[in-house]
């Protein structure tokens, strides 16, 4: 790790450090992120082991005393608050499984955190003294994906569910679209609130949609008005859905704890159970044969959401399909979402689709998590050539264009990195990229 981008991504990382966590971008993200936490966990482990251990610690310090650890906790901050919606808007204060103390959203993010912690643990270069922290950060990723297939796996199906698309990171996907349009909004009844997003000049015309925020809106003043008690909020939530990119990360993260617990010497077997029951969920319900991927599903409406995106395609990370059905995927991804050498890997949105738009947010752009989870996977089914198109472009990408928080998959296009700069995960993920 000697080049110049590297000492370029470290720094990314410390300007955006708080002194006990680190922000995903300087100004447009002014919190802690759940999964992002994840991924700058994982860069710091190249470098300094320290904040590594510091940031997981300190986003587990917002889990709720059910397991849920929330998509954001809030910075202790005076004065107003640069980001909408914040944790006024939130109201999470009176829900008594929220800790003290701490100011937190009321929804989940992927659990990405049992797998960070494995990639970690090989990433360190004292594996001895890297033991006490996993033993620390065991218990709570358990009770994490407890919560999950408690309150969010009601059919026992190993197919936890997710009730916004903010928990699924990848808020205004197309996947979305079908029960989000559905949700009437009556303007009488929603809140007012205003938009601090737009205000970023570099993201401004990337972001999701008024239409999109308005619902984003209803759903969270659906659940403060209800507490955000789960069993309410599972019979009066019109956004319920399967997400295989949410699923996948969690049949990862599973497995990634059946060899942590053996190397802390603890019992993997709920974790073992998890995994068994989730991969045979994924392989029946939500596979779909015509298409070869994973379909997303709408507990509500009952219906596959069959849209070409990445999500589609992460259940590849935790080993879920045969190798039959992931040479299929792979023959799928490369032919038609990944299209041909005039695009970068791997567009969040097929490039032949009619909505696609590869300026906007998460229905078209290059996200370095997704190419990273999506290289992981190729490489475990010894996809080699699509693993290294995967990892170079990516590099290609942030050395060419800056650690942008996404990318124009075009490569005709020259101003190609959109959104904010800075970006923690870009960086992160930079350094893992660099080192594997
Ligand atoms: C945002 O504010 O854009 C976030 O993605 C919500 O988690």
């Amino acid at each position: 790790m000697t080049n110049n981008y590297s000492e370029q991504a470290k720094s990314v990382l410390q300007s955006n450090w708080t002194g006990e966590f680190t922000k995903p971008a300087p100004h447009l993200y002014p919190h802690q992120w759940n999964w992002d936490s994840g991924f700058i966990a994982l860069g710091y482990s190249h470098f300094d082991e320290d904040s590594a251990k510091k940031e997981l610690r300190h986003l587990f310090k917002g889990q709720w005393a059910n397991g849920m650890l929330p998509q954001i906790q809030f910075k202790k901050e005076s004065g107003i608050s640069k980001y909408f919606p914040g944790a006024d808007f939130w109201q999470t204060s009176k829900v008594l499984d929220k800790p003290k103390n701490v100011r937190t959203s009321g929804i989940t993010m992927p659990p990405v955190h049992g797998f960070i912690l494995w990639h970690m643990a090989n990433n360190v270069t004292d594996k001895q003294s890297f033991l006490p922290f996993i033993r620390e950060m065991f218990p709570k990723i358990k009770r994490l994906h407890q919560y999950l297939y408690v309150y969010r796996d009601l059919e026992k199906e190993g197919l936890p569910y997710i009730r916004h698309p903010w928990s699924s990171g990848t808020d205004n996907s197309p996947v979305w679209d079908d029960v989000m349009n559905r949700i009437e909004i009556d303007r009488f009844e929603l809140p007012t609130y205003e938009r601090k997003d737009l205000q970023n000049k570099k993201a401004k015309s990337h972001r999701p949609t008024d239409a999109d925020y308005d619902r984003y809106v209803y759903l969270v003043d659906l659940f403060r008005k209800n507490n955000y008690n789960e069993e309410l909020l599972d019979q009066l939530s019109p956004f319920k859905v399967q997400d295989p990119l949410f699923i996948g990360i969690l049949n990862y993260s599973n497995e990634c704890m059946v060899k942590l617990a053996e190397i802390i010497d603890v019992d993997a077997t709920p974790f073992i159970n998890w995994r068994n029951l989730t991969t045979k969920g994924l392989n029946s319900k939500l596979w779909n044969e015509s298409n070869k991927r994973y379909d997303a599903y709408d507990l509500v409406n009952h219906q596959r959401l069959s849209n070409f995106t990445c999500n589609s395609f992460i259940p590849l990370l935790s080993g879920a399909p045969s190798v039959e059905r992931a040479q299929q995927m792979l023959q799928v991804m490369f032919n038609e979402h990944l299209n041909n050498q005039d695009h970068y890997p791997c567009p969040s949105f097929a490039l032949n689709q009619e909505k696609a738009n590869y300026e906007k947010y998460w229905r078209g752009p290059v996200w370095i998590n997704i190419n990273w989870m999506l290289y992981l996977g190729c490489k475990r089914y010894g996809f080699t050539e699509a693993a290294t198109a995967i990892r170079d472009g990516s590099i290609e990408l942030i050395e060419k264009f800056g650690f942008h928080e996404y990318f124009d998959p075009r490569k005709s296009i020259l101003k190609n990195g959109y959104g904010t700069d800075n970006f923690s995960w870009s960086a992160a993920l930079y350094l893992e990229f660099i080192n594997s």
